[in-house]
C-alpha cells in the first residue's frame, strides 16, 4: 500500500488559457462542439444529463462576479452535482494558508477546482499542486471561459468562425488577450484598436503567433479603421477589477473607444457587438448600443452557464 495523494485516475485537464488547453490537448473544438450540443438538447427538452451526478466544483473568488459565479453553479446543478462558492476571506489564500497546501486540500475533497484571482501565477500554483482539474474563472491574464463562450456565440450567430473579424475596442485586458487566442485557434480575425500605452503585450501576440503562424491580427490607435470590416465589435469595461484607483485618468484616455452610434455607422451593416459584461453604461458602450438590434450581449452573457455545462462535462462528465 502506498500511502499519500495517489495519482488522478486520468490526466486532468486544467483550462488555464485558451492558447495552453489548445497547445496542450487540442480540446477546443470538441469543448465547443459539446457545450452546443449540451445546450440544443436543453433547450428541445428542458432536460439535462447527470453527468456529473455526485460531483462536487470547489469555486474560489478573489474578486466579485455576477455571470462567472451563477453560470458555474448552475451548469453543475444542471449536471447534477453541487457547486461550493468560497470567499476569499474564508480561504485566506496565500495569508492563512499556502496557495499548494489550499489546491491539495480542495483537490481531496472536490472533482474540480475554479477560481478567480488577481494574480495570474494563483491559478498556474494551484494546477500545479491539485490532483483535479483547475478552471481559470478570470485572473489579471486572461478569461479563457468567457472568451469560448463568445467564440460559441459567434458561431451561433454566423454559423462559422474561420474568416471572419472580431474588431476589439478598448482596453488590452485579460479579455482582449483570452479573445485574441481564441480568434488564432479558430481562424478568425482579430483588429484591436487601443490608445498607445493600452495594446497588448507584444510578447503575448508573438506567443500566439508562434503557434498559429498564418494569425491575421492588426493593432491600431483608430477605432473607425479597426471596425471598417468587422463582423463583430467588442468591449469591455475600461477599469478592470483591480484598477479602480486608474478610474479617472483611463476613463479620459479612453473616451474616444466608446461603442455608439457614430463607431457602429463606420461598420459593416451586419456587424453584431459583444460585451463581456458588467458594462459601464455611458463609458465604453451606450445604451443605444447596448439594447439596440445589433447588440448579442445577453445571448453571450447566456452562453457563459452552456460553455461552463461543455467545459464541465468534458472535465469531469467523461465526456
Ligand atoms: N463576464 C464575467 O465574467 O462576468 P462576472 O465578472 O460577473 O463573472
Ligand atoms: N476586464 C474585466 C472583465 C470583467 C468580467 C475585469 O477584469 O474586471
Amino acid at each position: 500500500m502506498t500511502l499519500g495523494n495517489s495519482a488522478p485516475e486520468r490526466r486532468k485537464f486544467d483550462f488555464i488559457d485558451v492558447l495552453s488547453a489548445a497547445k496542450s490537448t487540442g480540446k477546443l473544438n470538441h469543448l465547443l462542439t459539446v457545450a452546443l450540443r449540451l445546450k440544443e438538447r436543453y433547450r428541445a427538452t428542458g432536460r439535462n444529463e447527470p453527468l456529473a451526478a455526485g460531483k462536487t466544483l470547489a469555486m474560489i473568488f478573489e474578486k466579485p462576479s455576477l455571470r462567472t459565479r451563477v453560470s458555474f453553479e448552475v451548469a453543475m446543478q444542471h449536471l447534477g452535482g453541487a457547486a461550493l462558492y468560497i470567499s476569499p476571506a474564508e480561504i485566506g489564500l496565500g495569508t492563512r494558508e499556502s496557495v499548494p497546501d489550499a489546491a491539495r486540500v480542495l483537490s481531496g475533497f472536490c472533482d474540480a477546482l475554479m477560481a478567480r484571482t488577481f494574480a495570474h501565477a494563483t491559478i498556474e500554483q494551484l494546477a500545479q499542486y491539485s490532483s483535479r482539474p483547475v478552471i481559470n474563472g478570470l485572473s489579471d491574464h486572461s478569461h479563457p471561459c468567457q472568451a469560448m463562450a463568445d467564440m460559441m456565440t459567434v458561431q451561433e450567430h454566423f454559423g462559422a468562425l474561420r474568416h471572419l473579424t472580431l474588431a476589439y475596442v478598448g482596453d488590452g485586458n485579460n479579455v482582449a488577450r483570452s479573445l485574441m487566442q481564441a480568434c488564432a485557434v479558430f481562424g478568425l480575425k482579430f483588429r484591436l484598436a487601443a490608445p498607445e500605452g493600452y495594446h497588448l503585450n507584444p510578447a503575448d501576440v508573438q506567443a500566439v503567433r508562434q503557434v498559429y503562424a498564418d494569425f491575421d491580427f492588426a493593432a491600431e490607435t483608430d477605432p473607425r479603421a479597426a471596425v471598417r470590416s468587422a463582423d463583430v465589435i467588442y468591449t469591455d469595461t475600461w477599469v478592470s477589477m483591480g484598477q479602480e484607483d486608474e478610474k479617472a485618468a483611463r476613463q479620459a484616455r479612453f473616451a474616444s473607444y466608446q461603442v455608439n452610434g457614430d463607431l457602429l455607422a463606420a461598420a459593416p451593416a451586419h456587424a453584431k457587438v459583444m460585451h463581456c459584461l458588467p458594462a459601464y453604461r455611458g463609458a465604453e458602450i451606450t445604451d443605444e448600443v447596448m439594447d439596440g438590434p445589433r447588440s448579442i450581449v445577453f445571448e453571450q452573457a447566456e452562453n457563459r452557464l452552456h460553455f461552463q455545462k461543455g467545459l464541465l462535462a468534458v472535465q469531469i462528465g467523461g465526456q
